[in-house]
């Protein structure tokens, strides 16, 4: 098979398979199995995250929208999943009769898809134009629909958190050349806390964390025809308090051989070999401005929940 033809989910695989040590990108983790774990994550008591970013939403809400100063803009949201926290925010634009058209952005035709019902059940009136697709590719066919108006783009979620913070201060850079004077950017980030909290959130009894990590040698088998023991894998967390990172991987237990048939190569893994899966960055409060600056953008502020462990920090296009 020529490899040119592949989808990027098989070109990236087969890199990370090969790579010393191995890796695969939290980004594949969200197939239509994977969106339904990540929301049974959010419902668990130990998954703060999404607590604090709700209760976040719902008392910033006015003070974003004053930001708009009663002009008409595009939401924009990155990585808007199933829309269970920015419901929120749409609830209160409406009420306040703001004349804004929703864009989300996500990976997931599944979390799209779930998107546009909720919304066709709620607010049928809304103008809704997602874009299915990875981040900067998606701004990019947005952009080119020329709508003239401001932007409000929300990077929710502590998404950001999937990149180390080298790559996020790149990624952040590069999302300013797609935004124009008078856009406003609002993004979650996780805060620095208790290094037991973080380690709870990601290493959870019930599982959850695990099985939403292994399923991607799940997708693996069977979008690319490989056969993975996934039984033989082990999920292991850690939290570097220091740096902030939370890291999850996958461990095999046995010595094993893996084939991708439909790519035509073998794997193969040591006992005890690791597969480095996700990074969950946290920062501090002066993290947060740092990495603004850094990425050209003005801080404003953030808005934080009461107990200060999840911050909105809403920032301006231009230094
Ligand atoms: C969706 C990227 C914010 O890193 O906290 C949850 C994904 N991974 N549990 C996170 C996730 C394991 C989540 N983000």
């Amino acid at each position: 098979m020529n490899h040119s033809a592949h989808s990027a989910f098989a070109t990236e695989t087969l890199e990370g398979l090969r790579a010393k040590p191995k890796r695969l990108s939290s980004k594949w983790f969200y197939d239509d199995r994977g969106d339904k774990l990540f929301q049974a994550i959010m419902a668990m008591p130990e998954y703060y995250l999404t607590n604090c970013e709700r209760e976040i939403f719902q008392s910033a809400a006015p003070d974003l929208l004053a930001q708009m100063r009663g002009q008409a803009f595009d939401l924009v949201e990155l990585g808007a999943g199933d829309g269970s926290k920015t419901q929120f925010l749409i609830e209160h634009f409406i009420a306040e009769g703001a004349d804004f058209t929703y864009r989300p952005i996500d990976i997931s035709m599944h979390a799209i898809e779930m998107l546009g019902s909720l919304i066709d059940r709620r607010w049928p009136q809304l103008t809704f134009q997602p874009v299915q697709g990875e981040y900067l590719a998606a701004l990019d066919r947005l952009g080119q629909g020329g709508a003239d108006r401001r932007r409000l783009v929300l990077f929710p979620g502590a998404n950001v958190g999937n990149f180390t913070v080298a790559e996020a201060a790149t990624f952040m850079l590069q999302l300013g050349t797609y935004l124009r004077p008078g856009d406003l950017l609002l993004t979650g980030f996780d805060l620095k806390k208790d290094p037991a909290q973080i380690l709870a959130a990601y290493n959870d009894p019930a599982g959850h964390t695990a099985a939403f990590n292994l399923n991607l040698l799940h997708r693996i088998n069977r979008e690319l025809g490989a056969d993975f023991q996934t039984n033989a894998f082990r999920h292991w967390e850690t939290y570097d308090p220091v740096s902030g990172a939370a890291r999850s991987f996958i461990v095999t237990q046995g010595k094993q051989t893996v084939h991708l048939a439909d790519l035509d190569e073998t794997i193969e893994f040591e006992p005890f070999e690791a597969i480095s899966v996700e990074v969950s960055q946290k920062y501090s409060r002066r993290e947060i401005q740092e990495l603004a600056a850094e990425a050209n953008f003005r801080f404003i502020r953030n808005f934080e929940d009461s107990k200060g462990w999840f911050a909105d920090s809403l920032w301006a296009v231009g230094a």
